[in-house]
């Protein structure tokens, strides 16, 4: 506003100093004719005066014309001035912001990517989920494992932020600073959001037993209490981040707690031992000044990034199909790993958000419980669970393995609204003769592109493949598009088709330098 004026004001002086010269100039004339006029009154009616009376006339309403265009153009000059200060001031400029979120069940290669893009970012953000994730990372011949810290890390010139939509747990968080500092990254660049809710040890006994107690209905979950803590978070009586910073307040809120949740244990669960507030108060007082100093407000924080016009990178966790809300409910997790909620886990609008690439398999894995149509078993799911590695980053269960399951990708950019694809492991599937990609179901007989709400209907849907040829060259060290033997291009081709969403990366190996971006 003050700019506003600052720029608004010199504008209307000026016209005011025109229209005054131009007063001046007229009055005399005025002052002629009415002279003049008093000259004619007194009936000095000669030849002579009467033009001089005639031109004075015609002299005063061209002034008066001048006048009114003069204002006009002033006018004009007024209403410009303020569109651009609109458009400089209100507008904010195109933000530079990007997403990268899992397509299928997690463990895409999100990590490598958020890697990859942080090289070029100001600051990189999770939202979402705690440290069920594990996303692994590989540059100068060195592997990183990282499960809450954000994969940005490595880039010690931009900021990393925990969100508040992302759940805690302080001991898993200074393991992981204390990984990454005897690694040489001093975590400095950290920021932790006050809102993000906290993980604490009975969170782990409550996924443990209800896991147990659901016998061979298990989720399958990673037992790290992620799905307790956001139902204390929903329920009200979660213990956050921000209230590290009141001791008192801490106390009190783990023994309100403690009083409910060890009666729960004890009587339903038939946990033997219980949980002590104070124990658990004074180990968080022990691991506080790890981190105490990187607490604040990140939406606040990210949100003066964006005025800045700084490049931020949201780092997805999980995938679309293990979110609860459009994933493979019930087996799913506990957070909404998709792009929308983005803004609600981080405190940033909707509108800020501008790409967001869809992170892929060049086929199928899952961990866990739950349906996967396009599953393979035997000796190629054993092919390509061992050249893949694919076992858990964090975990080591072995993966599910399955074609790529266009379907399922489908349904994953129109929830997300992917604006690329990148495609990894593409080397994997090197050696394979013929490849098969899932193109729809059936359910019931009839066919579905689509992924059924009810798990029951999910796990009835038969999938349906097309083939395509494979190719044998090695592709590990190739570093453009054109180098790519020409089924492994038509492989890519068919994907995005069916996808309907453009691939601009894909991936050939574990390493930051084997990724490719195809040029438009
Ligand atoms: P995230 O959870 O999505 O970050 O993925 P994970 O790190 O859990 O799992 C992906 C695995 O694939 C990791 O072991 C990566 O090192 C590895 N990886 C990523 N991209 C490629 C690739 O293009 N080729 C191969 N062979 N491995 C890759
Ligand atoms: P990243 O970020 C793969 C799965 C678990 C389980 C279900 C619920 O590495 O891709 P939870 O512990 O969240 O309550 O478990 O979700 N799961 C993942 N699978 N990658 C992940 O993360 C996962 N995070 C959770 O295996 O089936
Ligand atoms: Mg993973």
């Amino acid at each position: 506003m003050k700019a506003k004026k600052n720029i608004i004001k010199p504008t209307i002086e000026k016209a005011k100093t025109k229209v005054e010269q131009l007063n001046k100039t007229i009055k005399p004339k005025v002052k002629d004719v009415k002279k003049a006029t008093k000259v004619k009154t007194q009936s000095i009616k000669t030849d002579t005066v009467k033009p001089i009376i005639n031109k004075m006339k015609v002299d005063f309403e061209k002034s008066k014309h001048i006048i009114k265009e003069e204002n006009q153009k002033i006018t004009n000059k007024i209403v410009n001035t303020k569109n651009i200060l609109i458009s400089k001031i209100d507008q904010p400029k195109p933000f530079k912001t990007t997403a990268i979120i899992g397509c299928q069940w997690g463990d895409e290669g999100k990590g490598k990517i958020t890697d990859y893009y942080s090289q070029n970012s100001d600051v990189i953000v999770r939202w979402s989920g705690g440290d069920n994730a594990g996303h692994t990372i590989v540059f100068d011949h060195q592997k990183y494992k990282l499960s809450i810290i954000p994969s940005g890390i490595f880039n010690k010139d931009s900021y990393c932020v925990i969100a508040n939509g992302c759940v805690v747990n302080p001991e898993k968080l200074v393991s992981e600073i204390e990984y990454l500092k005897a690694a040489g990254f001093s975590c400095q660049n950290l920021r932790i959001s006050d809102r993000a809710h906290i993980i604490l040890s009975y969170h782990l006994a409550f996924d443990e037993y209800e896991e147990k107690i659901k016998g061979d209905k298990a989720i399958g979950t990673t037992k790290k209490g992620i799905g307790s803590c956001y139902a204390d978070k929903v329920n009200r009586i979660g213990i956050r981040m921000g209230d590290l910073l009141d001791k008192d307040r801490l106390l009190e809120l783990i023994t309100d707690n403690l009083l409910i949740k060890n009666k729960i244990l004890k009587n339903v669960y038939g946990y033997e031992k219980e949980f002590n507030a104070q124990t658990i108060y004074n180990r968080l007082l022990e691991l506080l000044p790890y981190f105490k100093d990187l607490i604040i407000d990140t939406g606040q924080f990210l949100n003066e990034q964006l005025v800045r016009n700084k490049k931020i990178l949201f780092e997805g966790a999980q995938g679309t199909l293990l979110d609860l809300d459009h994933g493979t409910y019930p087996f799913v997790t506990s957070s909404n790993p998709s792009a929308s909620s983005i803004a609600i886990g981080s405190g940033i609008s909707l509108k800020a958000i501008n790409e967001i690439i869809g992170v892929t398999k060049a086929y199928s894995t899952r961990v866990g419980a739950g349906a996967f149509p396009s599953e393979v078993f035997g000796k190629l799911a054993d092919y390509i669970r061992m050249t893949g590695n694919e076992y858990g980053t964090v975990s080591k269960r072995p993966r599910r393995i399955g074609w790529f399951d266009a379907v399922i990708a489908k349904y994953s950019a129109q929830i997300n609204g992917f604006t690329s694809l990148a495609i990894m492991l593409l080397d994997v599937l090197t050696g394979i003769e013929t490849l098969s990609i899932c193109t729809h179901y059936t359910l019931n007989g009839e066919i579905i592109r689509y992924i059924p709400s009810q798990i029951n209907n999910f796990n009835k849907c038969q999938p349906h493949f097309i083939t395509m040829p494979g190719w044998n060259e090695d592709i590990t060290n190739i570093t453009s598009y054109d180098e790519l033997p020409e089924n492994a291009k038509n492989y890519l081709k068919k994907i995005s088709e069916l996808v309907g969403v453009p691939i601009r990366i894909f991936s050939v190996g574990p390493d930051r330098k084997q990724t490719i971006f195809i040029k438009e």
